[in-house]
């Protein structure tokens, strides 16, 4: 399992919007979720990262085109919420499908600690089509579908908008 030191991973930091933090705030508090800090997801990127990177692309977009912005920011947040290091996850469970599976599981995770409505459910049920069978109900689950893919490929190529410290400001 790959885990990151305190010395490796600088604070996480936060965007610099009261308006996305209140949509998001009691997320951010989440125990299980902070522990997503522990694992890589692309690169150097942690899984929080990578779903923060998400969250608030996602929110802006659906803030800009008056989509329901407060459901994309809390899918974006959750729809990762699967809790394991993948990169080891079909050696240690014998999982190999880790990109069909993880969607159920980060649901389920997700609902276990908070309250969801449909939109941030099929959303988070949904993000990795077209690897998975059904596309997004909603509109908002089409855009996190989207910025999950490109935040995705970006922190792979390790762009540096794409890195925290680039669009974030606020320390937790
Ligand atoms: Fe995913
Ligand atoms: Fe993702």
């Amino acid at each position: 399992m790959i885990r990151r030191t305190k010395k490796q991973c600088p604070e996480l930091v936060l965007p610099d919007d009261k308006e996305y933090l209140e949509c998001v705030k009691d997320i951010l508090r989440n125990e299980s979720f902070l522990s997503m800090q522990n694992f890589i997801q692309h690169g150097t990127t942690t899984c929080l990262e990578h779903c923060l990177n998400v969250s608030y692309r996602s929110y802006l977009f659906c803030k800009k085109h008056n989509l329901n912005y407060r459901a994309a920011a809390r899918a974006g947040l959750l729809h990762d919420l699967f809790l394991y290091d993948w990169h080891f996850h079909a050696k240690l469970t014998g999982n190999c499908f880790h990109g069909l599976t993880h969607p159920k599981c980060a649901l389920e995770n997700a609902r276990r600690e908070f309250k969801l409505n449909d939109i941030e459910a099929n959303s988070i049920l949904r993000h990795m089509f077209p690897l998975t069978p059904h596309p997004p109900r909603y509109r908002e689950g089409n855009v996190i579908m989207w910025y999950d893919k490109v935040c995705g490929i970006m922190e792979i190529l390790r762009r540096p908008a794409y890195k925290q410290s680039a669009i974030l400001a606020q320390p937790i």
